[in-house]
């Protein structure tokens, strides 16, 4: 049974204050679980609770805290750790809000986590095997950052995510080591054209580029210095994260001072389709154009991923209504967007169940919690976004990843291409 639940303030990889729970099992078992944050939110997500006020930018979160302290600690405690669904049930109904507002999503996160963490450990699992049994699991497709922008590099660039996914790794080691590669090159490239100023929020290089498409042409050029075939070894993934600058079916583009209604918007990314070896795109219209997402799913559904995050914020009601409407393909989960595990992974096994691609996510406020890398393999996703290839609130989910792949030995089996939803395969 669960004898005791401590709620503590850290920080996360933006020096920012968050919770962590940190709870105690009558097996003398002791387990942490922290909340990461977003910058470029869904709407409808679970909502952080923030102190607001002059101090530490707003961001304290005593109150999360004190939620933790006050009312999920006596709801918790003598609780059987194993019934992760019964606690959540248990957190939604003491929270009583649509999105977590009143004890905050950052409270019941951290503490759905850390239980979590404290029944596998109990049972002496790593957290991926304590979820997936006895099932056989895959090691996830990464898709890595390589260039950060919107809302993680002041935005620099009007889209957020210029990524790289290898489509021909056997392994998840050489998946990285591709990566790693294209993002040396890059760096380079970026420090000879002056056009290098430090790293973003989830560790890509903070780009000085004029237009959206400099990116384009600079990560192909990067993918041919590293010694790939662009398309072939490496290819392109995009987060437009277009919520950040689209709303009523007008999208701005700051970086290129244009507006776009929502067939230019259509044109201005079918154009980069032709043009650029993209494999998946996230969020390419705003969270309020379904309209706009289905349409788009609708030409290119068949080669391309569309993921929607701030469209769906890991909402299985949200996912069961794409599925129907065909808006997107793939659905981004992120613990925190739910704020419990039990949500999270409902939202996830609904998209698997449809077929849609499901890609486990990192936020891009992160800690050094390595959950997300076991969720992804415990929860058959297929893929996992973590941010770019620095900083080693990003890295050590990597690690993590490859030394999963290692024990697993010849049991290993690389998800590979075959976990995108593309009809044309
Ligand atoms: P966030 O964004 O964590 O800053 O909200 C990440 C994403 O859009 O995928
Ligand atoms: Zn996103």
């Amino acid at each position: 049974a669960i004898r005791k639940l401590h709620a503590r303030r850290i920080w996360d990889s933006r020096g920012r204050p968050t919770v962590e729970a940190e709870v105690t099992l009558s097996d003398g078992t002791v387990e942490r679980g922290i909340a990461p944050a977003g910058a470029s939110r869904g709407t409808r997500e679970a909502v952080d609770r923030r102190d607001g006020g002059k101090a530490l930018g707003g961001f304290d979160v005593q109150g999360a805290l004190a939620s933790m302290r006050e009312e999920i600690a006596p709801l918790l405690i003598g609780r059987d750790p194993f019934d992760q669904a019964g606690i959540d049930a248990a957190l939604i109904a003491l929270d009583g809000t649509p999105t977590k507002e009143r004890l905050g999503g950052n409270a019941t996160v951290a503490v759905s986590l850390a239980v979590l963490h404290a029944a596998a450990a109990s049972r002496g699992l790593p957290l991926w095997r304590y979820l997936a049994g006895e099932e056989a699991v895959m090691i996830p497709l990464p898709e890595i950052q390589i260039f950060g922008g919107g809302a993680h590099a002041g935005r620099r660039t009007d889209i957020q995510d210029f990524m790289v996914m290898a489509p021909k790794a056997k392994s998840f080691a050489e998946a990285l080591e591709v990566t790693a590669e294209v993002y040396i090159a890059a760096g380079r490239i970026m420090a000879e054209r002056g056009l290098l100023q430090g790293v973003a929020d989830e560790g890509g290089w903070w780009p000085a580029f004029s237009s959206n498409e400099e990116a384009l042409d600079t990560l192909v050029t990067a993918i041919e210095r590293a010694g790939f075939t662009p398309g072939e070894e490496a290819a392109i993934s995009l987060d437009i994260a277009a919520s950040e600058f689209g709303k009523n079916g007008r999208y701005v583009l700051g970086l290129e001072k244009r507006e776009l209604d929502r067939d230019g918007m259509a044109e201005y990314l079918l154009g980069w389709c032709r043009r650029y070896p993209i494999l998946s795109i996230e969020d390419p219209f705003a969270e309020d154009d379904a309209e706009g997402l289905r349409l788009f799913t609708a030409a290119v559904g068949d080669h391309i991923q569309v993921i929607g995050d701030d469209f769906l914020v890991t909402n299985v009601a949200l996912v069961e209504k794409a599925v129907l409407d065909r808006s997107v393909n793939a659905v981004l989960i992120k613990v925190n967007q739910a704020g419990t595990v039990s949500e999270a992974k409902a939202a996830c096994e609904a998209g698997r169940r449809a077929g849609f691609g499901t890609i486990v996510s990192a936020r891009s406020g992160e800690t050094e919690d390595v959950a997300i890398a076991h969720l992804a393999i415990g929860w058959h996703a297929g893929q996992l976004k973590v941010g770019s290839f620095a900083r080693s609130e990003r890295m050590a989910k990597w690690n993590e990843v490859l030394r999963i792949e290692e024990a697993l030995g010849s049991k290993a089996k690389f998800a590979g291409l075959g976990v995108l939803p593309l009809g044309a395969r």
